[in-house]
């Protein structure tokens, strides 16, 4: 098949399920587009691999390739695996955070350097847990369970770096704010109030800085990857490519995605997603309907064009759905 992707725009890929969207776009695109770029697509989980064929794609870009520098899946998997990356370790802001520590009076007498703020560096750290604030206690015929540490009491921090203070709180105390709170408490400084206002910014007010990256939901973790990316300086030349990015979220959830993706084009970044929802896909620019059916019924491409266009189109299954979603709706109470 050919099909074409219009760059610098915001393009759904839609089709009922089994049609071939995401062989098309999370395979084939990401593969050819990988290999271009001479990307190894190492992100691939170990459960993903054992699903995945294993028939390489065949195919060929062709056009304005060279106006592509950088591919990016977003997806809702976790952010990190282990819980030693967390909202503050992973947006950067705790960087920042740590010098502000070191520079204090009593931190400078006692020699503490910004390391000594990290639960990943022995010298700043609970040795018991290992700054990790839990331990795991194994039990015989079952799997072992987790505590918080007896020695730091989960703060992570060994007594010597909990002792010094920014502003009357400890290191442990940062991590324990929310967003919201620590945006009051470092209402002076510029670095951090800069990663703290975008997690503001896509509705993650209510997180404490702590939280494990582990333990995000996956539309926490999803929003978070875009805020990070959103913070990067924009060139305008990355593909961003999402697999039914909305697949559980609220429809307030939604709308914040649909901001950072639309923030991403206005860029002049090209985003692709495979995507059900009309109300998402009703606002794209460009709308490709894989199918008509599933499996042997699927596979082709039944349209291309605008999400207007789409509607008009009698073979396509998604155009009753889509014209739906077109009609000017009734403004929410
Ligand atoms: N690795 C595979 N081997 C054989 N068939 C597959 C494989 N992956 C997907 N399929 C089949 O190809 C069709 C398209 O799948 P897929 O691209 O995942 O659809 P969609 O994302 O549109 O729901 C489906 O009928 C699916 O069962
Ligand atoms: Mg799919
Ligand atoms: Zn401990």
């Amino acid at each position: 098949m050919n099909v074409s992707f219009p760059l610098g725009c915001f393009t759904a890929v839609t089709g009922v399920s089994g049609s071939g969207k995401s062989s098309l776009v999370s395979q084939s695109l990401l593969d050819l587009v990988a290999e271009h770029l001479g990307m190894r697509r190492e992100e691939v989980e170990e459960d993903a691999l054992e699903e995945a064929s294993t028939e390489k794609t065949i195919g060929r870009l062709r056009g304005d390739v060279d106006a592509i520098h950088r591919l990016i899946e977003v997806d809702q998997k976790p952010i990190g695996r282990t819980p030693r990356s967390n909202l503050a370790t992973y947006t950067g802001l705790f960087d920042q955070v740590r010098k502000l520590f070191a520079a204090t009076p009593e931190a400078r007498r006692r020699h503490f350097d910004a390391g000594r703020f990290s639960f990943n560096v022995a010298k700043g750290r609970c040795p018991t847990c290992e700054g990790e604030g839990q331990v795991s206690i194994e039990l015989l015929f079952m799997p072992s369970v987790y505590a918080p540490c007896p020695t730091c009491h989960g703060t992570r921090y060994n007594e010597k770096t909990l002792a010094i203070n920014w502003n009357g709180k400890s290191i442990a105390d940062v991590l324990n704010m929310t967003v919201d709170e620590a945006c009051l408490f470092f209402a002076q400084d510029a670095l951090v109030l800069r990663s703290l206002d975008t997690l503001r910014d896509i509705g993650l007010g209510y997180l404490k800085l702590g939280q494990s990256a582990t333990e995000l939901s996956g539309g926490e973790a999803q929003r978070i990857k875009l805020s990070t990316e959103l913070q990067r300086t924009q060139r305008g030349t990355t593909l961003y490519v999402l697999d039914e990015p909305t697949t559980g979220l609220h429809p307030r959830d939604v709308d914040r995605l649909l901001v950072q993706l639309n923030r991403l084009v206005d860029a002049g970044n090209t985003v692709i997603v495979v995507e059900h929802d009309m109300r998402t896909v009703a606002q794209c620019d460009w709308v490709i309907d894989v199918g008509p059916g599933a499996g042997n019924h699927g596979g082709t491409i039944v349209a291309a064009g605008t999400p207007a266009e789409i509607t008009e189109n009698k073979a396509s299954r998604t155009a009753p759905f889509l014209a739906n979603s077109l009609k000017p709706s009734r403004s929410p109470p």
